[in-house]
């Protein structure tokens, strides 16, 4: 397993130099409150707080690979929690046929975008767009929850996930782990990302119960 983490670790790396490369930096404080203030002046509406991380999509490859490894269909509902332009929940009922999907942002000019795309794509009676704080966001009836954060939002989600979602649900993380809560599979999208699988087991092991 140790070796395992080894061989991981550059493309973990990879995904957060992918993060910085895309113009944005990973430490945003400067950038998100310069975003913010811009956002501002031009009369739009500015994010419930600053965000835990900044927007950067999935690759639509990418997206693909994650919901194939959940295996999504006819009877999931999915959350995307930090949904961006929502490309995984409209991917997910367009193409995949979910019974529904959820996108959780908290940044509304993200969920502006994400409604327009669900209407480009036909989609709005399936997939809903929600401008909350993910940490203070229900999504219990989920299925399927698709996450692209950071290592260390992960491990502060955990205890949320196990305690809101049903066992069987399934967890799929673009890029990042889960600290001590060891991945079921681990795969490489075509587009180069490492894409991990969970599934919210009976049992909570004790060591993972509070994040
Ligand atoms: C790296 S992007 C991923 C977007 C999308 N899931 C994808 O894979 O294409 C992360 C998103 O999380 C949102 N975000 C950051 N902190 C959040 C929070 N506390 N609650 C909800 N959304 C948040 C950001 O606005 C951004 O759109």
């Amino acid at each position: 397993m140790r070796r395992q983490r080894l061989l991981l670790m550059p493309l973990a790396c990879i995904g957060i130099v992918g993060l910085g490369i895309t113009g944005y930096s990973l430490t945003t404080q400067t950038n998100a409150q310069t975003t913010q203030t811009q956002t501002i002046a031009q009369g739009t509406q500015a994010p419930l707080r600053e965000p835990d991380v900044v927007y950067v999509p999935t690759p639509q490859e990418t997206v693909e690979t994650m919901l194939k490894l959940a295996n999504v269909g006819k009877n999931d509902v999915l959350y995307d929690l930090g949904s961006g332009d929502g490309r995984i929940p409209i991917t997910a009922v367009q193409k995949y046929g979910v019974q529904r999907a959820v996108g959780i942002d908290i940044n509304p000019e993200r969920i502006k975008e994400a409604n327009a795309n669900a209407k480009k794509a036909g989609v709005t009676d399936r997939v809903k767009f929600l401008n909350q704080d993910l940490f203070k966001s229900d999504f219990s009836d989920a299925t399927v929850v698709t996450l692209y954060l950071l290592p260390e939002l992960n491990v502060k989600l955990r205890s949320q996930l196990f305690k809101q979602l049903k066992p069987g649900t399934r967890v799929v993380s673009h890029a990042f782990d889960m600290g001590d809560w060891k991945p079921e599979k681990v795969v490489q999208s075509p587009a180069g990302s490492t894409v991990y699988y969970w599934v919210i087991p009976k049992e909570i092991p004790q060591n993972l119960g509070d994040s």
